[in-house]
């Protein structure tokens, strides 16, 4: 394993590889398995989870890894192609990232979507261009439109809940007070259809999901013996349902336009999860969100601190499922 870009890249067989090896690490540790190994990890925005997790991972495999994030303390740094950099931007990526891979073992990437032309965010163009700069073993740690760390780590949270895989897996949009990028939404969609389970897209109008994300969802379930389906009807949605999935994002029909997107989401503020939700559900329906999460905006308080609520597993799933990443990247 040379990159790990997208969980789409990864048959069913070698995803299931990667999370038995993170639980044998979780059991028997190897405290010095990456002895010697530097991670580089570059963050174009912020995080919490991903930072810290990727750090604690590869210290307790017994690496070390340094952490750069352009404009605080280090140069700001330009990604877009044949730009005149008489801007804010001293460095570019096309030096920046082969200095980096230069100096560890690996290097990992996050950079948001820009937000502005929906086409070119799908595209990953500028994500490609960085992960191409970069010879070294190379990790997607959340792109335009990918997340594969979380996908991993949620896929790992359901089978230790013992979810059936041809369980129902409810994707539902939440409300935030403005748009959010269409990683975490794509990537948990398609983690969900590879599994195998019954997805069903939860969602206002105006709020459907780009169709290449549906399509490539819609493929994987095809090839897994799952489904995937979308709605506006909530009680349709969670009838018999074994995990509530919630996530932000922005409209699709409103990318870069936030004025058109603020009229559109202003009516929606009771797209908030509530134990009410839950009604038609399964009694044990799970809930899960990758986090950060606004409390009682996009979740209530009631379901975040209630027995439903798997946050934490998933959040602590993404340092384990992160090392066997590091392991097969690094060891083999
Ligand atoms: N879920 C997630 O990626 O969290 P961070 O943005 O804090 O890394």
């Amino acid at each position: 394993m040379h990159r790990f870009l997208d969980l789409a890249d990864f048959s069913r067989d070698q995803v299931a590889d990667l999370i038995d090896l993170a639980r044998r690490l979780q059991e028997h540790p190897e405290p010095h398995a990456l002895a010697g190994k530097i991670l580089g990890l570059l963050f174009m925005n912020p995080s919490l989870r991903t930072l810290s997790s990727f750090q604690a991972g590869m210290m307790r495999l017994g690496g070390t890894s340094f952490v750069v994030t352009p404009g605080q303390g280090t140069w700001n740094v330009e990604t877009r192609d044949g730009t005149v950099m008489n801007g804010g931007a001293a460095e570019h990526v096309r030096e920046a990232i082969p200095v980096l891979a230069s100096y560890c073992d690996a290097l990992g990437l996050r950079a948001f979507a820009e937000g502005k032309d929906l086409a070119a965010d799908l595209a990953e163009t500028p994500f490609n261009l960085m992960a191409n700069l970069c010879p070294k073993p190379f990790v997607n740690l959340e792109s335009a439109v990918n997340h594969p760390c979380q996908a991993l780590a949620d896929w790992k949270t359901m089978d230790d809940l013992h979810v059936p895989r041809a369980g129902k897996f409810v994707l539902s949009w939440v409300y935030h007070p403005r748009a959010l990028p269409l990683a975490v939404p794509a990537a948990a969609l398609h983690m969900a259809a590879q599994r195998g389970m019954e997805v069903v897209v939860l969602r206002p109008d105006g709020y459907a999901l780009p169709e290449p994300i549906m399509a490539k969802a819609r493929a994987a379930a095809t090839a897994s013996g799952g489904t995937v389906s979308e709605t506006t009807d909530r009680a349709t949605a969670l009838a018999g349902a074994h995990v509530l999935y919630a996530k932000e994002w922005g409209s699709p029909a409103c990318y870069g336009n936030a004025e058109a997107e603020a009229a559109l989401r202003q009516p929606l503020v009771d797209w908030r999860v509530q134990e009410s939700w839950f009604a038609g559900a399964r009694p044990d329906c799970h809930f899960m969100h990758c986090l950060p999460v606004r409390r009682n905006v996009a979740v209530a308080d009631a379901v975040l601190d209630g027995p439903r609520s798997q946050v934490i597993r998933e959040a602590a799933n993404r340092m384990v499922v992160q090392m066997a990443v590091l392991y097969r990247l690094l060891k083999g």
